[in-house]
């Protein structure tokens, strides 16, 4: 059975650039965002580059819409999906009391409720397949509070603090499924422009160092291709490493609450 990467936010940025290297090892992809036209131009770059062909599906769907999330699952889950990627997300460089608040709904639904709910649903169906694994693109500032993206990295927060726990659950459980947090730091995609909501936003001014999409996806790929559960960059050294979980755990079930 022909084995599929889902890829959410694959139409710019690190997920664009993911789903070239997972279709250059072979991968069949879906590949979800709400740019139909960038994700037509993703495809047509893979139909180009790749061969033996893999297949690209395309998913135009808006994210922050729960009943989009359970539309995409529902049209996807029948297939082998081997991995699948919790990408899409966006920030926001302002300070809490003055959020644009439709802009904060949006990012609470895209990086919290849509990565939770993928995550839960792919769990669900597919923990007893083998070499399945399913990784959440935290952030760094998913490990430290950054001053002016206060709730952006709250979400991050969640993301890498509820991808740690999930992973230990599979662990503990015995799961064939691994899940990981990718954790990246500054780079050069429209990130910057989203979260800044500008359209020039400039990364060497902005940055002393960041990486490129490229760089991130190497390290994403290295995560990828290991047993730990966390791929992090150092915010100072930009040095990235493979990591065991960082989040401090409770180990004595005999303390929790659940019957
Ligand atoms: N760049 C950085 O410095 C950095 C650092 C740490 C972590 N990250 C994380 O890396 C991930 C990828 O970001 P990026 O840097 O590659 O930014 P990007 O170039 O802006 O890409 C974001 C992707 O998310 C998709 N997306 C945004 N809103 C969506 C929605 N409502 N529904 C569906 N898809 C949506 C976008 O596609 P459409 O617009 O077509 O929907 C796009 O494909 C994010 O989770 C981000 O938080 C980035």
């Amino acid at each position: 059975m022909k084995k599929y990467v889902v890829i959410t936010g694959a139409s710019s940025g690190i997920g664009y650039e993911a789903a070239k290297r997972f279709a250059q090892r072979g991968k069949n992809i879906v590949a979800v965002a709400r740019n139909e036209e960038k994700l037509a131009k993703l495809k047509a770059e893979i139909t180009g580059m790749v061969n033996p062909p893999v297949e690209v599906i395309i998913k135009t769907y808006d994210l922050t819409q729960k009943e989009n999330i359970y539309a995409v699952y529902n049209s996807v889950k029948d297939l082998d999906i081997e991995a699948w990627i919790n990408n899409a997300g966006f920030g926001d460089y302002c300070s809490v009391g003055n959020q644009n608040l439709a802009k904060m709904e949006d990012m609470l639904s895209l990086n919290i409720e849509a990565v939770a709910l993928f995550s839960a649903l792919y769990v669900r169906d597919f923990a007893d397949k083998e070499h399945t694994q399913l990784i959440n693109v935290s952030s760094v500032g998913g490990y430290t509070i950054v001053p002016t993206a206060v709730t952006y990295r709250a979400t991050k927060f969640f993301v890498a603090s509820f991808t740690e726990g999930l992973s230990r659950e599979l662990s503990a459980a015995g799961a064939k499924m691994k899940a990981k947090v990718f954790a990246p730091a500054a780079t050069k995609t429209n990130f910057g422009n989203i979260a800044n909501d500008i359209t020039n936003y400039d990364y060497d001014k902005a940055f002393g160092k960041y990486h490129s999409c490229k760089q991130a996806v190497d390290f994403l790929m290295q995560l990828y291709d290991s047993d730990k559960p966390l791929g992090i960059v150092n915010r100072e050294t930009f040095e990235f490493s493979l990591s065991d979980y960082r989040f401090p755990y409770v180990q004595k079930p005999q303390t929790l609450q659940k019957v």
